[in-house]
């Protein structure tokens, strides 16, 4: 019981301020405000390249920055920047190593030991469908990514880091650094005795010399809920994924008999299976890098994918191409009704059945209260939330199963 009232108030403190500061009840205002944008206005004027020294000079523009800078008026919450913490970080060194031992000085067991006792395998019915852990899932890829060297190494064409030995028997030797892979006696339900874990990316500390500093984690997505899994959260993805010739108002989608798919591409883990010949994976590309991850998640991707692009039609066919930034004018004001579209379902479809009526009222957070932007609201995603708090797949309150029906 106490760890889902736990859970259940760090969701609630993480997402309001994942909401980007807006206290009560972000979407019915920005919607309408959005939709009453179409009377378009001037997307160039308000987003364009600037000199980042100056970026939040402008508090006033029409439309969200792709990369979270100048989205809170202290420019907190942007994409790679360090987490926020409820807690001082507890390091088995004091600085940067993962903890080994309890505060007895025992050894504290093994994760996948902790993990089969904590949370069995269990089938319950209830009266939710899968899509609750659906929009959950997909909704932290809005909110959340903590990079890991893989990325780039990969990236840079190097060696993927591997942990485990062959078979996923013991440890690979030597062992490369950022590893902590989890090791266990062999059991049933995997195969092998280890299993791959590499660290994320370390902040850089904010003063490199001081080798004291406790090592901070990053987060390379926008904290905010602004559908950035859709749009990308920096400038580059929003330029990979959106149409570049006339039709610059959509995002780039594939034609096939089942209507428009997301664009393909052979980056990201997709890489892995170059070597594959002859039947390729092929990947998708999306506003977030892990679209791929199961089916469930691509599907809610290509539905705002689609939404986007019905968005955008209807109002390019009801605008006059005046300016000479119609296609980002339209785009962006897309953009921001979609943004409002998944903040109206997280608060107001979503949250209710996570947190129930009772919390919603309790913390502001239902949108049947007027929404107020509140400056001092810090919209950092906490450490607690994405690492534990948010984990819903595998830490759901008792009472809400997922189902299919
Ligand atoms: C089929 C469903 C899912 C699969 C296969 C899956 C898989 C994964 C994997 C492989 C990771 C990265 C490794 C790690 O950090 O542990 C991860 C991270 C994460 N997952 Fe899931 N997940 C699923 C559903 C969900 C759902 C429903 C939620 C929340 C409602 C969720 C929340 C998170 C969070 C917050 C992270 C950390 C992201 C970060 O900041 O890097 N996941 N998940």
């Amino acid at each position: 019981m106490a760890v889902i009232t736990w859970w259940m108030l760090a969701c609630a403190v993480g997402l309001l301020r994942g909401s980007g500061g807006v206290r009560r009840g972000a979407s019915p205002s920005l919607l309408g405000g959005a939709l009453a944008g179409l009377g378009l206005r001037d997307y160039e004027r308000d987003v364009t390249e600037q000199d980042p020294r100056s970026r939040c000079s402008n508090l006033s523009g029409a439309f969200r920055t792709f990369d979270g800078t100048c989205n809170n008026a202290n420019n907190l919450g942007a994409a790679n920047t360090p987490l926020a913490r409820l807690l001082p970080p507890v390091y088995g060194d004091g600085v940067e190593a993962p903890r080994t031992r309890g505060r007895n000085g025992r050894p504290l067991r093994g994760a996948r030991r902790i993990s089969q006792l904590v949370f069995p395998d269990t089938s319950r019915r209830g009266l939710n469908t899968l899509l609750l852990m659906q929009w959950g899932q997909f909704l932290d890829h809005d909110m959340t990514l903590m990079p890991l060297p893989t990325e780039r190494v990969r990236e840079e064409g190097g060696e993927p880091i591997i942990c485990c030995g062959r078979d996923r028997l013991g440890l690979a030797s030597p062992q490369p650094e950022d590893c902590f892979p989890i090791t266990f006696t062999r059991d049933p339900g995997f195969l092998g005795s280890c299993m791959e874990f590499v660290r994320t990316i370390p902040a850089t500390r904010r003063n490199p010399r001081d080798t004291t500093e406790p090592r901070e984690q990053l987060n390379s997505l926008t904290a905010f809920i602004d559908a950035s899994a859709v749009y990308g959260s920096s400038r580059e993805e929003e330029e990979e994924l959106r149409e570049a010739n006339g039709r610059g108002y959509l995002l780039k989608s594939e034609r096939s008999s089942q209507g428009p798919l997301l664009p393909r591409t052979d980056r990201g883990i997709c890489a892995r299976e170059r070597d594959d010949p002859p039947n390729t994976p092929v990947c998708f590309l999306a506003g977030d890098e892990r679209v791929n991850e199961q089916p469930d998640l691509a599907t809610i991707h290509t539905i705002f994918l689609r939404l986007h692009n019905v968005i955008a039609s209807r109002m390019a066919a009801a605008t006059p191409r005046a300016s000479l930034s119609f296609n980002s004018t339209v785009f962006q004001s897309a953009r921001r009704v979609v943004g409002a579209i998944v903040q109206r379902v997280m608060f107001g479809e979503w949250l209710p059945i996570i947190l129930g009526d009772r919390v919603m009222r309790r913390e502001g957070l239902s949108v049947h209260r007027r929404s107020d932007y509140d400056p001092s609201v810090d919209p950092r995603i906490l450490n607690e939330f994405s690492t534990a708090a948010y984990r819903s797949a595998s830490l759901p309150p008792i009472k809400h199963q997922y189902q299919y029906q």
